[in-house]
């Protein structure tokens, strides 16, 4: 069976095509940050139209480098949510209008559904079950992963996801969207002595997050300090490496506590915040004195993708349907209302 795949969720248009004997056969992706980058973070609108413009194309690129056509394939796979409504209505607009066109099924998938399954495109043996850490722009969420569709949120962000607020923190220091990989980097610099930041809920039980007062930490440091100074750039490096460093604690201590309550010793860390290095070293750290594994997805598999896509397509391609039904979108949506895939 071979899989088209179509990720438009948010800023990054991903394409990708999976086949279930020989695996990815291609992925490719057009990143809209230079669009972005201009306003600090995305806008809904501008997303939208850049998607409509660069799903045909990389449709083309796929088959192309594939060597298939689009009558060959079995079903087309698009994000059917969550994320920004219009950019999901684009990339499910043109999904279902090729698999009209070539006569095959189509099938909307779960966005962190994809972003979770994606790690088993790598590594075979993150065998369920597993904790999963989703940690992306929009989500910051600790699952209980029994199986394919057999999910319970142990613990979820009650305001800004993980990297949400890295964006943010980046923007108030004014360096570039997204954030998250330039606060990486300034952090590198930073002196680990100077910025005490607080590692926010850890004080009470449970696996939820809260990112939002982190945020206004790092702009109450900031602005104290351009009240007598100028922002040099040691001090974005000490806030960054200080921000950063409260992320990281705070994510391993909720991390290691799902791994207790569920008692599993596989620990699964997806979204685009999965791609720091401090973190993926905090994570190493903690699993190795509790005797658990870790899994990732593969690196350019860990952001926003058409691969992963295509393979939760694959997982569910029992539940496609006939491509001249219509279609939805959905915006918000929770993991927990998926079912294990029909067969
Ligand atoms: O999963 P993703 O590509 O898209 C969403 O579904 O949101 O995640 C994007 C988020 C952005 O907030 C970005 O700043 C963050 O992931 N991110 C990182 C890193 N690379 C991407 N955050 C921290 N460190 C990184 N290296
Ligand atoms: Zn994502």
């Amino acid at each position: 069976m071979i899989v088209l795949g179509i990720e438009t969720s948010c800023d990054d248009t991903g394409v990708a095509l999976y086949c279930s004997k020989r695996g990815l056969l291609a992925h490719t992706l057009f990143s809209q940050v230079d669009t972005h980058q201009l306003y600090g973070g995305v806008v809904p609108e501008l997303a939208a139209r850049d998607h409509t413009r660069k799903v045909i194309p990389l449709v083309d690129t796929v088959l192309c480098e594939a060597g298939v056509t689009g009558e060959q394939l079995d079903l087309v796979a698009y994000t059917r949510g969550p994320g920004l409504a219009g950019a999901l209505l684009a990339g499910a607009a043109v999904a279902r209008s090729l698999a009209y066109g070539w006569g095959l099924p189509a099938l909307g998938i779960h966005h962190m559904e994809g972003h979770l399954l994606a790690v088993l495109l790598d590594d075979k043996e993150a065998s369920f079950p597993f904790v999963a850490l989703l940690v992306s722009g929009g989500h910051t969420q600790l699952v209980d992963v029994r199986g394919v569709g057999d999910y319970r949120i142990l613990g979820k962000t009650l305001d800004d996801a993980v990297g949400e607020a890295f964006d943010k923190t980046a923007k108030m220091l004014g360096l570039e969207y997204p954030g998250g990989p330039v606060i990486e980097r300034w952090a590198r610099q930073g002196d680990s002595s100077r910025f005490k930041f607080p590692r926010p809920m850890t004080d009470r039980p449970g696996c939820d997050f809260s990112f939002s007062g982190l945020k206004t930490f790092a702009l109450n440091t900031v602005q104290a300090w351009r009240q007598e100074h100028e922002l040099d750039d040691q001090t974005i490096a000490d806030v960054a490496y200080a921000f950063q460093h409260a992320v990281v604690e705070t994510l391993v201590i909720k991390c290691r506590r799902a791994l207790e309550a569920t008692g599993y010793k596989r620990l699964v860390v997806a979204g685009g915040v999965g791609a720091n290095s401090a973190l993926r070293a905090g994570l190493g750290e903690m699993v190795g004195t509790c005797g658990a594994e870790l899994f990732y997805p593969p690196m350019e598999l860990c952001t926003d993708n058409g691969a992963m896509i295509a393979y939760a397509g694959f997982l569910r391609a029992g539940e496609a349907s006939a491509a001249e039904e219509g279609f939805d979108v959905q915006p918000r949506w929770s993991m927990e209302e998926l079912a294990p895939p029909v067969v």
